[in-house]
């Protein structure tokens, strides 16, 4: 991507991604002085190489609520601020999208809440955010939305722009129908993914269910991972589809999964560096040198599965399998929707296990948990996963879960172990990990021993194997498979007639 933008025709943008978030975050010092540093999430770690290589513009927020910015360049990325305020954070961001969506979405883990005033605000912000997208879009341009904050933007983008391609991806899971339809507001959101021509899911069975409740609040007709949309619009319910299929023509809107990956040779390039070699060897050495290091790294929320981790854990300890003498494991827990008070009593909950476990197990030496609650700069990242002799990912429910594509793509030495829930997206990629069922605590200690005993040479056939994978399916090649399909339906047309 050039740095400079280039003179458009309408001075706007022919490919637009819309996220919630923008790829960097307005963070503001104790002494008042402010920067803008890398956000966090999957979300931003995938997107960000895609629109290096397209001369686009990105709509988001900044982080910050009432933060109003001219459109500015960032690392060759256009970057166009939508403002939100402090109510829209508390309404439409902690609210609707963390404490309603987000839970209701990763299997009810936590119960979700329903507020009115929430759905008002989020009706609204989206409205906003495709207002921007209406604005910068050229002519015909393609806008690709992101993700379940924005889940109104294709329809109301539609209808201010029909020329427009829309494409929608939802990073995280799409809950089967018997949870989905708990949301009061359902058949609204369906509406609202319909009017993109592309929706794109982590996995066939995220596919499956949208297409599910599709069918079973509209009454459409989905054929394959086409849902077909008449474009004469029918209340829920009525079902006079023959009539309108005689009279009508329909548009059609591909729904199916296309895995989101990482820039896979960037993290391979970083790992092979001899400073960063260098860097865990003494992360080892700093650790007191264990025989076997652990990690897990995740943003600190309820759905990733840290409290179970920990209990299987803290159990190996107790029953002496495991002895903090040889086993260190490092956490690090990044800071996360620290207003939502599910994620302030999750901290108060793994930080008391943590020094319970500490407390319990430890020696003066040797701690048996480093915890680590902020993020690192990503060279320390690679060095922490070329550290790990076992990587632990045992989300309860996770749409991919990128970390653990991150921690296969550095290790070009063929070693380390991946211990990964089956309730991450990414194992119907990684069928090679070691796979677990978190709920399971008896069987995730016993793949823990398993992990930390395994033969050199099973070792690298496994990580081999799924380094194939992931160096292949990157996310370069993610990106371009949606935009090939989101592409094709601007070239011949998103619409069909039934007769
Ligand atoms: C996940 C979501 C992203 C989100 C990220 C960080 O990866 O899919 O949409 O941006 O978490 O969460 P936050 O609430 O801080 O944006």
């Amino acid at each position: 991507m050039n740095s400079t933008v280039k003179p458009k025709i309408s001075g706007k943008y022919d490919f637009v991604v819309v996220s919630n978030r923008l790829p960097v975050d307005r963070v503001i010092e104790a002494d008042g002085s402010a920067s803008w540093a890398r956000s966090p999430g999957g979300l931003v770690t995938a997107l960000e190489p895609v629109m290096r290589q397209n001369d686009g513009a990105w709509i988001g927020w900044g982080g910050q609520p009432d933060l109003e910015f001219t459109p500015f360049e960032s690392e060759g990325i256009h970057v166009v601020p939508v403002a939100l305020s402090a109510a829209d954070l508390k309404y439409y961001y902690e609210g609707f999208s963390n404490d309603t969506l987000w839970p209701l979405y990763h299997d009810v883990i936590a119960p979700p809440s329903f507020h009115r005033e929430w759905w008002e605000s989020y009706v609204e912000v989206n409205q906003r955010f495709a207002d921007a997208a209406a604005a910068a879009a050229s002519p015909g341009g393609v806008v690709w939305v992101q993700d379940y904050q924005l889940q109104l933007v294709p329809k109301l983008l539609r209808e201010i722009r029909p020329d427009l391609t829309i494409g929608f991806f939802n990073h995280i899971p799409f809950p089967p129908y018997g949870i989905y339809s708990q949301l009061p507001w359902r058949t609204q959101i369906i509406e609202g993914l319909l009017g993109a021509d592309v929706i794109g899911f982590q996995r066939v069975a995220d596919a499956s269910n949208f297409q599910r409740a599709v069918r079973r609040l509209k009454g459409y007709v989905t054929k394959g991972s086409q849902v077909e949309v008449p474009l004469v619009d029918m209340s829920p319910g009525v079902r006079v589809f023959g009539e309108i299929k005689r009279q009508g023509s329909f548009r059609t809107v591909v729904a199916r999964a296309f895995p989101i990956s990482i820039d896979a040779s960037s993290f391979e390039e970083l790992a092979r560096t001899p400073a960063i070699q260098e860097r865990a060897k003494q992360i080892r050495e700093e650790l007191g040198s264990p025989k076997t290091i652990m990690l897990g790294v995740d943003r600190l929320d309820y759905t990733k599965g840290i409290g179970h981790r920990l209990k299987a854990y803290g159990e190996l300890l107790a029953e002496g399998k495991l002895s903090s003498e040889d086993v260190t494991l490092v956490q690090v827990a990044n800071p996360s929707r620290e207003r939502v008070q599910a994620y302030i009593e999750l901290r108060d909950e793994i930080e008391l296990t943590v020094g319970r476990i500490n407390g319990d197990y430890g020696t003066i030496a040797h701690v048996p948990i480093s915890y680590q609650h902020h993020g690192f700069p990503r060279e320390e990242m690679v060095a922490l996963y070329l550290a790990a002799d076992v990587m632990l990912v045992t989300a309860l429910r996770d749409g991919m879960n990128l970390v653990a594509k991150e921690y296969v793509a550095c290790r070009f030495d063929d070693d380390g172990v991946l211990v990964l829930s089956e309730f991450a997206g990414a194992s119907d990629e990684l069928k090679r990990a070691l796979l677990i069922n978190p709920h399971d605590i008896d069987g995730m200690k016993e793949k823990i021993m398993e992990a930390i005993g395994m033969p050199k040479r099973d070792r690298a056939a496994r990580m081999r194997s799924m380094r194939k994978r992931v160096l292949e399916h990157d996310v370069s090649r993610w990106s371009a498979d949606f935009l090939k399909v989101l592409e094709s339906r601007a070239h011949h047309g998103s619409q069909g007639h039934l007769l």
